[in-house]
């Protein structure tokens, strides 16, 4: 860990009877919190980022520090679980330390991420050690051609030799995420769920939604629901609806005679805001209460303000409940909906 970063003070628990503290105005209690330690990736997914993103300056950015603060102080308001997200997360200078204290929290069941793989040839031990518990990685495509197309600039070598790293590394789980999009990689969706099968891996297929304008595609003419999926997977598969649940938006099918179960975000057509347990913090500390909308409160001005005290920040992110909406308001035929593009968003 770098010398420049001090510890975090230890964490002071408010929560001590586990009666949830976080809820919103529909009754919704939440306890997972998500934060996109970077708004930059390495790869630039088609329907994720445009071909000229602009970037946040870094000193708007959250320190790891800061990252650290807000995150516990969340743990101490009942949230059990965390997944770091990005951009590209493992790209962020000495990211260890975020998931080193935060996974030495004691009130935190789960501390999961999602990456691209890029970075986990070097990194999957150390986030093992650190106490991440389940990894969650975005593949779109085996063909290495069709790859490199949807994220611009991957290598998918270099992507499945990380997942073999994360394999090797023992977390509990690692999921696949795959977005699909029709006539890009539409085709492709058996494929996908014979490797997660044959590498014991649950897999997920997205809806792609609309965060952001992407100028490579139409997103109205790529929408592939996950009803078609699912249709196609059942030529191959004999799939079973499964009440398993990750506490995130996935309804999953079991594959017969297996561990491998397959799940679906449909935000579209299957929409899931009603269990909705989840808040994204955005790399520059913006407190989203909600992917598809702009509710949002301003964490970074508090924890960097004058006073900066533990209750202040406790009692705006008690506060924001109140901004949190019943639901997204995607509309594909609308463009764009909303002027945020995924990767600031934290996925
Ligand atoms: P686990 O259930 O813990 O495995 O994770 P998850 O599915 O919550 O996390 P993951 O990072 O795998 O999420 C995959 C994708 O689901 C995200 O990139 C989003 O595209 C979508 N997603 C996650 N949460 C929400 C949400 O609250 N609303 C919408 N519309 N989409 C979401
Ligand atoms: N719609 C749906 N999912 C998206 N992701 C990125 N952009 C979009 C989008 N517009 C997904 C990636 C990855 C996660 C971080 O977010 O595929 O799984
Ligand atoms: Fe990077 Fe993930 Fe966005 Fe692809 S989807 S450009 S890997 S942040």
């Amino acid at each position: 860990m770098s010398a420049v970063i001090n510890s975090p003070m230890p964490p002071t628990r408010v929560n001590a009877s586990d009666a949830p503290i976080l809820i919103d105005p529909f009754g919704r209690t939440v306890s997972y919190l998500r934060i996109s330690v970077t708004d930059r990736c390495d790869l630039r997914c088609i329907y994720c980022m445009s071909d000229d993103m602009q970037f946040a300056p870094r000193e708007q950015m959250l320190s790891l520090e800061e990252i650290v603060r807000i995150g516990s102080a969340f743990v101490d308001l009942g949230v059990k679980k965390i997944r770091i997200t990005g951009g590209e997360p493992l790209i962020r200078k000495n990211v260890l330390h975020v998931f080193e204290h935060l996974g030495a929290l004691p009130g935190l069941d789960e501390l999961t991420l999602t990456t691209n793989a890029t970075q986990l040839s070097r990194y999957a031990t150390r986030l093992r050690d650190a106490g991440v518990n389940r990894i969650n990685i975005s593949l779109d495509s085996l063909r290495p051609a069709r790859f490199r197309h949807i994220t611009r600039v991957g290598n998918l070598h270099q992507v499945l030799e990380g997942i073999e790293a994360a394999q090797a590394a023992g977390f509990d789980k690692i999921k696949l995420n795959a977005v699909i999009l029709k006539h890009k990689n539409h085709d492709e969706v058996i494929d996908l769920v014979e490797y997660a099968h044959s590498n014991a891996f649950d897999i997920s297929f997205i809806e792609e939604m609309p965060l952001g304008i992407v100028n490579e595609h139409d997103r109205l003419c790529s929408y592939y629901s996950s009803d078609e999926i699912l249709r196609d997977l059942r030529q191959h598969f004999d799939l079973s609806a499964s009440t398993a649940n990750t506490g995130g938006p996935s309804r999953y099918y079991r594959i017969h005679d297996s561990e491998t179960r397959v799940g679906f975000i449909s935000p579209h057509s299957h929409n899931f805001c009603g269990d909705c347990n989840r808040v994204r913090l955005t790399a520059e500390g913006r407190l989203l209460l909600c992917l598809g909308q702009e509710n949002s409160v301003d964490l970074r001005q508090i924890v960097r303000g004058q006073t900066d005290s533990p209750e202040e920040l406790s009692q705006a992110i008690r506060e924001s409940m109140a901004l949190k909406p019943k639901g997204h308001a995607f509309d594909m035929t609308v463009q764009p909906v909303l002027f945020r593009h995924m990767n600031k968003t934290g996925g």
